[in-house]
C-alpha cells in the first residue's frame, strides 16, 4: 500500500474529473449558457467581477434589486448597494411557494441513534415561532443574541429566527468554556442567550447549562436565558431570567413577517482567534454573504435537488454557519446534521450514516480522514458507499497520502475531492477546485472564479515555486466587513502588511500552473485538528494560573491532528515541577478556553528565549520543538536560553 502510494506521489499524477462529472455539473451548464468552453476561459471571463457576481446575485430573491454591484474603498467593500434582502427569505420563505415545501431540509441524527426528519415547512414554522418568541422577550432589529448550543435542530432554528427579524446572532461553539462564552457575551452585549440542559458526546451527557450559569453570573446585558431540554439532566432554572424553549414556544404563532434588510445590514458576529489574547469578532452581512456562500456551494459541491449533503462540521464554527445552515437551505437541498462524535460508538459511524441516509456529497476535515485511515480499510468496507459522487476537505492542509486514501477507499476513484481553502473572515470558499478542475492531490488548486490570490515574499514581491505569504488581491461578496467594535484592528490585521492586499495569515506556495499548496499559518495562530487557536490566548490562560510565571505556546507537528499544542512554562520560584501540576495546568486551560485548547505537551523550563525588547522568540522555540536548526539568534537578549530548552522537564 505504502509503496503504491509513494509511486503515485512521485508520479505527480493529475486527476481529471470524468466526462460524466463534468457534463452533469452545475458549472458546466452555467458556462454553456454563456458560451464559455473551458475552465481557463471561465476564469478569464469571471475577472469582470461586477458582471460575475451580478449574475450570481440574480440566483437569489431580492425585495428590491441592487444598484451597483460593488463599492470598493480599500479596505472597505460594500456589495449590492441599495439592495433590499433577507437571507432567511431565501433560505426558507421562498421555498413555501414550491414543491420544496415538503422536502426534508435536515436529516438530524442524535448520537444515541435517534433520527428526526425536518421538512422545509416545519423548519419554517419552528423558525417563525422562535422569531415570535424572541420578539416576546423584547428582541428587535439590531439586538444581539448569544447562542451556546450543540448540534441539535434548535441551533439552526435559533440562528434563522434571529436573522429573520433582523437580530444579530453570535454563536459560541459548545466546546468553549464558561469563561470564553462570557467574554463573547459581554463583547456582543447580548440581550438574550440560548443554551441547552445537556447534550451527548461520546456517550456522556455534557451539562452545558452549568457552564452557561457560571458564565452569565453578573453578565449585565443578558435579560433572558432560553434553555432547550435535550438530555434531561438536573438543572437549576434562575427565576426571572431562565425560560424553557418549549414553554416559550407554546402558543407562539407560526407566521412571522421577515424583516426587510439592507444588503449591508449585519447578519452575525462570529469570534475567531487572532494573534492577541482577545478573539476577533468577525462581522458578516446579509447580502454579500448570502450570494457568496450560495454560489460557492452550488458550483463547487455541485448540489442539485436530489442530493443529500453532509457537511460534517459543527455549526458553532464558520463551516457550519455557511455550509450547514445558510447555503444548503438557500439551495433547498437535504442535509445531514449529526450531534455526536464521528467514531462513536465505533469507527464506522460515519460510513454507516452515509450508507443509511444515502449521502451523495460528503465534506470533512483532514484530521478526520487521517483518523479513519489509521483505523483501517475494513471499517468503510463494511458499508455501501456507492451513493457518494463528490467529496470535500477543509480546515487544514491535506497530505497527499490522506488525499489518495480518501479518493480510493471512500470515493472509489469516482468522486473528485474538493479541497476548499477559506477562513471565518472569508465567509465562503476562496481557493477551491470546481468539479471541472484537474486535481493535484494536496493542492487546493486555484481561486474561485473572479477571485485573485498570490504568494508574496518579505518584500511584497510575487513569487512562484517557494513558500510565502498568501494574500488576496480583490474583494469578494462574502468577505468580513469589519471586526466588531475594533475597526482599526480590521485595517491593521488584514490590510496593512502589504498595502492594498488582504493578508490571510497563511503560508502557501504557488506552482508553475498557478496551483496553490497550503503550508500552514505564518502568524502565531495554531491549527489543531482544524480548530483555530491563538498561541497568545493559551499563554494568557497559563499565566493566569497561580503557579505559572511565564509561558510560551507553539504548535508541534502531529500525524493525525496536523498540529498539537506544546507549552513551555516557567514556574514561579517557589513551585516544584510535577506531573500532577501538568495535569492541573491542562485542566486550567480547559476551564479558561475549552477542551480544544488544552496543551498536549507541557514542559517546564528555566528560561525562554527573548529579544532585547522582552518579546518571546516563538520562531526559535518552534524550530526547537520541530528539531530544526534555530537559525539566527544574534538578536536574542539571552542566547543561553536556547540550550536551556534541551533541559526541559
Ligand atoms: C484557517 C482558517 C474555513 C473553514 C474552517 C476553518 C486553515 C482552512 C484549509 C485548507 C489548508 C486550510 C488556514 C486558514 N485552512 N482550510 N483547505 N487547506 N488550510 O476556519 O477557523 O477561520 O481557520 O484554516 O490556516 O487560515 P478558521
Amino acid at each position: 500500500m505504502t509503496k503504491e502510494l509513494d509511486a503515485l506521489l512521485k508520479e505527480k499524477r493529475i486527476f481529471n474529473p470524468s466526462d460524466d462529472v463534468v457534463n452533469n455539473s452545475n458549472i458546466k451548464k452555467w458556462m454553456d449558457k454563456r458560451e464559455i468552453n473551458t475552465y481557463e476561459e471561465l476564469l478569464e471571463r469571471a475577472r469582470d467581477q461586477n458582471w460575475f457576481w451580478g449574475e450570481m446575485a440574480k440566483e437569489l430573491e431580492w425585495f428590491r434589486p441592487w444598484g451597483d454591484v460593488l463599492e470598493w474603498n480599500l479596505p472597505h467593500a460594500k456589495w449590492f448597494l441599495g439592495g433590499k434582502f433577507n437571507i432567511v427569505h431565501n433560505a426558507l420563505d421562498r421555498h413555501m411557494k414550491t414543491s420544496r415545501k415538503n422536502k426534508v431540509a435536515y436529516i438530524w441524527e442524535g448520537e444515541c441513534g435517534e433520527v428526526k426528519k425536518i421538512t422545509y415547512l416545519s423548519l419554517f414554522q419552528e423558525v417563525n415561532k422562535f422569531a415570535n418568541a424572541l420578539k416576546s422577550l423584547g428582541i428587535k432589529k439590531g439586538d444581539k443574541v448569544s447562542i451556546y448550543l450543540p448540534m441539535i435542530p434548535e441551533l439552526p432554528i435559533a440562528m434563522l429566527a434571529c436573522a429573520k427579524i433582523g437580530a444579530i446572532h453570535s454563536v459560541v461553539f459548545s466546546g468553549f468554556s464558561a469563561k470564553a462564552f462570557r467574554q463573547r457575551v459581554d463583547d456582543a452585549e447580548a440581550k438574550v442567550a440560548v443554551t441547552v440542559d445537556g447534550f451527548y458526546r461520546r456517550g456522556k451527557a455534557i451539562p452545558l447549562k452549568e457552564n452557561a450559569d457560571e458564565a452569565l453570573r453578573g453578565a449585565s446585558s443578558v435579560k433572558h436565558l432560553i434553555v432547550v431540554k435535550r438530555a434531561g439532566n438536573d438543572i437549576e432554572m434562575k427565576e426571572g431570567r431562565d425560560v424553557y424553549w418549549h414553554e416559550l414556544m407554546e402558543g407562539q404563532s407560526a407566521t412571522c413577517e421577515t424583516e426587510i434588510m439592507d444588503s449591508e445590514d449585519m447578519l452575525f458576529i462570529l469570534y475567531t482567534s487572532g494573534t492577541t489574547g482577545k478573539p476577533k469578532g468577525v462581522v458578516h452581512v446579509h447580502g454579500g454573504y448570502a450570494v457568496g456562500t450560495h454560489a460557492t456551494l452550488r458550483y463547487v459541491f455541485d448540489l442539485k435537488d436530489d442530493d443529500v449533503w453532509w457537511c460534517a462540521a459543527d455549526a458553532g464554527w464558520v463551516t457550519g454557519h455557511s455550509y450547514i445552515v445558510y447555503a444548503p437551505l438557500m439551495l433547498g437541498v437535504t442535509s445531514v446534521m449529526y450531534e455526536g462524535g464521528p467514531n462513536y460508538p465505533k469507527p464506522d459511524r460515519v460510513w454507516d450514516m452515509i450508507d443509511r441516509h444515502g449521502v451523495t456529497v460528503f465534506y470533512t476535515a483532514p484530521t478526520v480522514i487521517r483518523m479513519f485511515m489509521k483505523y483501517g480499510d475494513e471499517w468503510p468496507k463494511k458499508h455501501n458507499l456507492s451513493s457518494l459522487r463528490l467529496l470535500g476537505s477543509v480546515g487544514e492542509p491535506i497530505n497527499p497520502e490522506a488525499w489518495i486514501w480518501y479518493y480510493k477507499k471512500i470515493g472509489k476513484e469516482r468522486c473528485p475531492i474538493m479541497d476548499t481553502w477559506w477562513q471565518t473572515e472569508t465567509g465562503g470558499f476562496i481557493l477551491t477546485p470546481l468539479p471541472i478542475t484537474p486535481l493535484k492531490p494536496g493542492s487546493v488548486t486555484r481561486p474561485f472564479p473572479s477571485l485573485e490570490a498570490d504568494v508574496l515574499n518579505d518584500d511584497g514581491e510575487s513569487i512562484t515555486g517557494s513558500g510565502g505569504y498568501l494574500v488576496l488581491k480583490k474583494p469578494w461578496p462574502s468577505m468580513l466587513r469589519t471586526l466588531y467594535k475594533e475597526p482599526e484592528r480590521y485595517v491593521k490585521q488584514y490590510w496593512s502588511t502589504f498595502p492594498g492586499v488582504y493578508l490571510t495569515g497563511d503560508v502557501a506556495r504557488k506552482d508553475e500552473n498557478g496551483y496553490f499548496w497550503l503550508q500552514g499559518r505564518s502568524d502565531d495562530v495554531l491549527n489543531v485538528a482544524g480548530h483555530r487557536i491563538g498561541s497568545a490566548e493559551v499563554e494568557s490562560a497559563l499565566v493566569s494560573h497561580p503557579s505559572v510565571a511565564e509561558a510560551a505556546v507553539v504548535g508541534k507537528p502531529d500525524p493525525i491532528k496536523g498540529e498539537v499544542i506544546q507549552a513551555l512554562v516557567i514556574l514561579k520560584s517557589d513551585v516544584k515541577p510535577s506531573s500532577e501540576l501538568k495535569g492541573e495546568l491542562r485542566n486550567h486551560v480547559g476551564k479558561e478556553i475549552g477542551h480544544i485548547a488544552k496543551p498536549s505537551v507541557i514542559g517546564f523550563v528555566k528560561d525562554l528565549p527573548k529579544t532585547r525588547s522582552g518579546k518571546i522568540m516563538r520562531r526559535v522555540i518552534k524550530a526547537k520543538v520541530k528539531g530544526e536548526p534555530v537559525g539566527d539568534i544574534s538578536t536574542l537578549a539571552n542566547p543561553e536560553a536556547v540550550a536551556g530548552l534541551d533541559e526541559m522537564v
